[in-house]
Parts: structure tokens; C-alpha cells; sequence
């Protein structure tokens, strides 16, 4: 079992994969100008078990896919939505986010929580710009800066796990050179990161490592998911995720 089969062995029974919250989408609407009234064409790439899929749906009407690489995360997926009372339908599509099988033009709105650092910021904002319409909105969550300068553990740390690691400005110019109009951006509160994404991490380790602790790798993700959080709780006004919502022009 590799890295990313065990990952997903420890998220999927939990309602997130990354910090996030349904206030937080639903901020992100307020901020793109989505009317409810409307009805929508919606990707979710990198949904997981759905969180924000399900406050999409019972928010807007329209169809959304919601794709994921993980086929087990889509049956959560399948099973959450199945207990909501939704107004968009929902369909799951396993794929990859950097290989989508999708006809230019095909979106209102692409929706990525917390997933498009799996192909880089700047690949995936670019190369999903394609599937927008016109006035298309981008509505993307990414682990930013938000100081010019930092500790330099911390540094070390988040540049070590994630290349692209860069400040809200530096985002934001990315989101311009690739042709994207800005509306808005702001960054994740703690409610976000800790009650809804830490806590019920720290509890799913012990059952994790009771069924795939026999693996080192196993024991090397629970060690880091700590380490994250301890250096979240000492020095989160450094980072956090930023929302960046940008229109196709
Ligand atoms: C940090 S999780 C975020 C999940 C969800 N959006 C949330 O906020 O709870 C990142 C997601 O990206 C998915 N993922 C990783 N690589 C992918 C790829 N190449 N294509 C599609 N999904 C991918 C993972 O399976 C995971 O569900």
C-alpha cells in the first residue's frame, strides 16, 4: 500500500479532508455573486467524501460533478448526499484533475478545497480554465503565506512538503498572469482548521494505526499530521488557506 492508498485509508471516514467549513462555501458565493435563483454547471475536483459538494447542492440548482481520484471517496460521497435534501444533482466521476474529461467551455463555476496543490496552483488554475464559459467562476482554496517573512522551521517545513508554498499576493498574481479578473479573497478561520479538520483527524489516528500500523509509512503520516498541527496551533498568523474566487473574462 503506498503513501496516498494509506492517506485515504485515515480521511475516508471523515467528513473532511482539509479545513473548510459550510459557512466558508457558502462566503465564497456570496463573494462570486451567485444568484440561487440560477441554475448552474458545477465541477467539484477534488471533492473527497463531499463536505462541500453537499452545501453546493442543497444551496444552488444545477448539476455538479464531483470528481475525485479515489473511488472510495466518492461512495462515501454517494452515501452522505443520499441522507440531504439537495436541489443540484450530483455526479461522482473518478478521474484525475490534470487529465479531466471535459469539453471546453462546459462550466459556471469550478469549485477545488484544499486539493489543487496535488498538481500545483498554477497548472491547475490554468489548465482548468479551459472548462469555464465565459464570466466562468474559479472558486479555489490553496495553503498560503499571509507574512512576507516567517520562522524559518515553519519555512522549512511547509516549502519541504509543498513547492509552491507562496503569499496571497503572490496567488493572486498567478490568478492574473493566467488571464483570471480577482473578485475577492480572504483566508480560513480556526473553526475551519481545528474543529473541522484536525480534531477529527487526531481521533481517526488510533484506529488507523490499529488496522495499517504494521506499515512505517503508516506511522510517518500520523508523525507529520501532529507535527502539522502543532505547528499550525504555534504559528498560524504565518499561514493558512487562502479562498481565491476569480472570474474567466
Ligand atoms: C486535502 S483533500 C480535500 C478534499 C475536500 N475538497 C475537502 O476539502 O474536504 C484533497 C483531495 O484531492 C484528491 N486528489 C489528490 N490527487 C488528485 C488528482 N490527481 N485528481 C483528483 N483528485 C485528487 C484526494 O483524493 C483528496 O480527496
Amino acid at each position: 500500500m503506498n503513501e496516498m492508498e494509506l492517506m485515504m485509508q485515515l480521511h475516508r471516514n471523515n467528513q473532511r479532508q482539509g479545513p473548510g467549513s459550510e459557512d466558508t462555501t457558502r462566503l465564497v458565493l456570496t463573494l462570486a455573486g451567485i444568484n440561487p435563483e440560477m441554475s448552474y454547471k458545477i465541477a467539484d475536483i477534488g471533492c473527497g467524501t463531499g463536505a462541500q459538494t453537499i452545501t453546493l447542492a442543497k444551496t444552488l440548482k444545477g448539476d455538479i460533478v464531483a470528481v475525485d481520484l479515489f473511488e472510495d471517496f466518492l461512495e462515501r460521497l454517494k452515501k452522505n448526499i443520499a441522507k440531504e435534501q439537495t436541489l443540484a444533482s450530483v455526479r461522482p466521476l473518478v478521474a484525475s484533475m490534470d487529465d479531466l474529461p471535459f469539453q471546453n467551455g462546459t462550466f459556471d463555476i469550478i469549485w477545488s478545497e484544499g486539493a489543487v496543490y496535488n498538481i500545483g496552483f498554477r497548472q491547475g488554475i490554468n489548465y482548468w480554465k479551459d472548462f469555464l464559459k465565459t464570466g466562468g467562476i474559479l472558486a479555489v482554496s490553496e495553503l498560503s503565506w499571509t507574512t512576507k517573512e516567517r520562522p524559518a522551521e515553519l519555512e522549512e517545513f511547509w516549502t519541504g512538503e509543498y513547492s509552491e508554498m507562496n503569499t496571497i499576493s503572490e496567488k493572486i498574481q498567478i490568478l492574473e498572469e493566467a488571464g483570471y479578473k480577482v473578485l475577492g479573497h480572504f483566508i480560513l478561520s480556526d473553526v475551519c482548521w481545528i474543529a473541522n479538520y484536525y480534531e477529527p483527524l487526531m481521533d481517526a489516528h488510533s484506529a488507523f494505526l490499529k488496522r495499517f500500523g504494521h506499515h512505517a509509512m503508516a506511522h510517518h503520516i500520523v508523525e507529520t499530521d501532529r507535527k502539522e498541527f502543532d505547528f499550525y496551533k504555534k504559528y498560524k498568523n504565518y499561514y493558512s488557506y487562502g479562498f481565491y474566487i476569480a472570474q474567466k473574462i
